[in-house]
């Protein structure tokens, strides 16, 4: 019933604010199709993220695990015509679809998808001068994120927001097996920002199609 009633709402406000379009929804049918999971963000926080970064007047994004490519048109749709969104991907089949997701939604002269695990093409992006990113998306293997976020303070500056996906799941964060690497992840994630002086964040829990999870926001201190 309380679930029911969350992805009601949610659908009602996706509808007004986040309404489909081709792009979307092409890409969607066609991740279904290749088999990829369904665990993209909702369309209200594909759109959640395309705000945020419009807020940033960001002109360049990083974004740690693709999927599809869902979030990447979101995000890659807030940039001007000349920014960049670099996307990392571990999974080749993953990567194949977004690509030809992104190619589909006109977006692939903003788009770069770097196939290999993140700890990998991460250092990458730093030895071939990528950086500084306005904006950071975390979504990828939750017990790597610990890394991931230090990884992300070295590719921003001032100024810049790190954003994290899927930081409460359902609870586990307090409530679920403390030894599910997943949640440990998340745990030490908590951990490193709240002993990190370089940056100012909060969480916030979230409800909708997606059930309840949460979605963290860090601002790096000027
Ligand atoms: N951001 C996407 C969802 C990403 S799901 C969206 O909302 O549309 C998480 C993705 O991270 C999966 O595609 C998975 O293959 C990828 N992933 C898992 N481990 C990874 C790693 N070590 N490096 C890069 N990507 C990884
Ligand atoms: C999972 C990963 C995600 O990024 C997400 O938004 C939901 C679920 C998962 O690995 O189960
Ligand atoms: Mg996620």
């Amino acid at each position: 019933m309380t679930e029911d009633l969350w992805a009601a709402v949610d659908e009602y406000i996706a509808d007004r604010l986040a309404p489909t379009d081709k792009a979307l929804a092409d890409a969607l049918d066609a991740s279904a199709a290749a088999g990829l999971p369904t665990i993209n963000v909702s369309p209200n926080q594909g759109k959640l993220l395309h705000v945020l970064a419009r807020m940033q007047r960001a002109r360049s994004i990083l974004e740690i695990g693709t999927l599809g490519g869902f979030s990447t048109i979101w995000l890659a749709r807030a940039l001007p015509g000349d920014g960049r969104l670099v996307t990392l991907e571990a999974d080749p089949r993953h990567a194949e679809v977004a690509r030809s997701n992104i190619e589909r939604a006109g977006l692939a002269h903003i788009v770069e998808l770097r196939v290999g695990p993140a700890l990998d093409t991460l250092p990458e992006l730093e030895s071939a001068g990528y950086g500084p990113f306005d904006l950071v998306f975390i979504d990828a293997d939750k017990p790597n994120n610990p890394h991931y976020l230090r990884w992300a303070l070295r590719l921003t500056r001032p100024g810049s927001l790190i954003v994290v996906d899927n930081v409460v799941r359902r609870g586990a964060l307090v409530d679920g097996d403390r030894d599910d690497p997943r949640v440990r992840g998340t745990r030490e994630l908590y951990d490193v920002i709240a002993s990190e002086p370089k940056l100012t964040a909060a969480a916030m829990q979230t409800v909708g199609v997606k059930g309840y999870d949460g979605l963290l926001l860090a601002v790096v201190n000027e």
